[in-house]
């Protein structure tokens, strides 16, 4: 590992041994979704979202960071590629903040190593595809945010920790929390209380899994980041989400989840999947984040409601082509059954992988 070979100091016993932590974080996927920004600098958003964090069993950032004296500066490698971190704004963001609340414990402790004033190097790998929508912003941040507050033993609430994460990525401040997780849009300009927290705990709702269908690995052409400013900037239609339809659908899937209402949680999901979807394509030029099997899929989970005579499976589609499915456990089994004959994969790809618990990943192709 990079980190291993750049640590000239760990066999020299005259100098301080490295300070290492290594820590992993899930992915969430939004059910109210987050898209655009009302402070791009700060990451404060423009409306409040929700989210469900999945399981760390599958998809999931690990990451590792190490301080020393002696590192020049702070260098990272993402999936074994060195990124530039003083040319990324989000990066610099991060490590500072962490840095200066290190700096506060330091100064609590003078025997705390002074590790608030080395460099850090950064390694972190992704377990599923980066950058097509599958969340890997929300993983990566989160990963590199606990990863700091382990390293530099920082005495944050996971909810402060949040914080941090949004200056990353805004979706990564969920990530930090487990379950049902709300993001708070806030209101103050330095962004005091945008923040995550938890609406409820994974174990309020076993019966609820979900389906993950890798429809495409590729990297998407128009960034989250990129695509949600064109949309601030040029649609009519997000303006409207913003003002008369968010505030109202936090409410209600709130709701939802507390009563465990998974007809009400599953229409409200798809809705708000297709309202964000219309928005990207309000957008001037428009962009065009699902693709044909994306279509298909959602025509698949109407079909299949429609055929059990209840609402009994949710799509939702991030800023990508991939699918998450949502069912409950006794209906997720044929769901699976019927998106596999529906949906084969070729030889080169994986077996379809069904876990049982808590939620499901199944790799599907491009078709
Ligand atoms: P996604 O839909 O995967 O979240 P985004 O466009 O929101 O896609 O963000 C992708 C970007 O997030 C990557 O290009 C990279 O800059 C950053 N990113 C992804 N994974 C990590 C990680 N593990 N550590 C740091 N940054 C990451
Ligand atoms: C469609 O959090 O990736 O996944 O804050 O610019 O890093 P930045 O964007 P990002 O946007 C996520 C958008 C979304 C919806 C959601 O996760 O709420
Ligand atoms: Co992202």
């Amino acid at each position: 590992m990079d980190i291993v070979n750049t640590t000239p100091h760990q066999s020299s016993a005259d100098k301080v041994l490295p300070h290492e932590a290594t820590v992993s974080a899930p992915v969430n996927i939004a059910v109210i979704k987050y898209w655009g920004k009302r402070d791009a600098g700060l990451i404060l958003p423009t409306n409040s979202s929700l989210s469900v964090t999945l399981s760390q069993d599958h998809l999931c950032t690990r990451t590792t960071v190490c301080a020393a004296a002696e590192f020049g500066g702070d260098r990272l490698w993402l999936n074994g590629v060195e990124e530039d971190v003083t040319a990324s704004a989000r990066l610099c963001n991060v490590i500072s903040t962490a840095r200066k609340l290190r700096a506060a414990v330091e100064q609590a402790d003078s025997a705390a190593p002074r590790l608030s004033t080395w460099g850090l190097h950064v390694c972190s790998e992704n377990n599923f595809p980066t950058a097509a929508g599958l969340a890997s912003s929300a993983s990566g941040y989160a990963a590199l945010v606990s990863a700091l507050g382990t390293l530099f033993k920082l005495p944050q609430s996971a909810a402060e920790l949040s914080r941090v994460a949004r200056v990353g990525s805004g979706s990564a401040c969920r990530s930090i929390l487990g379950g049902f997780v709300a993001w708070q849009a806030g209101v103050e300009g330095d962004g005091s209380d945008s923040l995550a927290e938890q609406v409820a705990a994974r174990a309020h709702w076993p019966q609820l899994q979900a389906l993950v269908l890798v429809v495409s690995d590729r990297k998407k052409t128009v960034s989250s980041t990129a695509g949600m400013q064109t949309t601030v900037a040029t649609s009519p239609l997000f303006a409207e989400r913003v003002r008369n339809v968010v505030p109202r659908r936090m409410a209600v899937m709130r709701a939802a989840i507390a009563a465990r209402d998974f007809a009400a949680f599953a229409t409200l999901t798809m809705q708000d999947s297709n309202q964000f979807h219309a928005v990207c394509q309000d957008t001037f030029p428009p962009i065009a984040y699902m693709n044909d099997t994306s279509h298909a899929i959602t025509n698949l989970v109407h079909a299949f409601n429609t055929a059990v005579g209840r609402v009994a499976a949710a799509y939702t589609y991030d800023a990508g082509p991939n699918a998450v499915i949502f069912a409950l456990h006794d209906d997720m089994r044929t769901l699976v059954q019927l998106l596999t004959r529906c949906f084969p994969r070729p030889d080169s790809m994986p077996a379809a992988a069904f876990y049982e618990d808590p939620f499901a990943v199944f790799a599907s192709p491009d078709l």
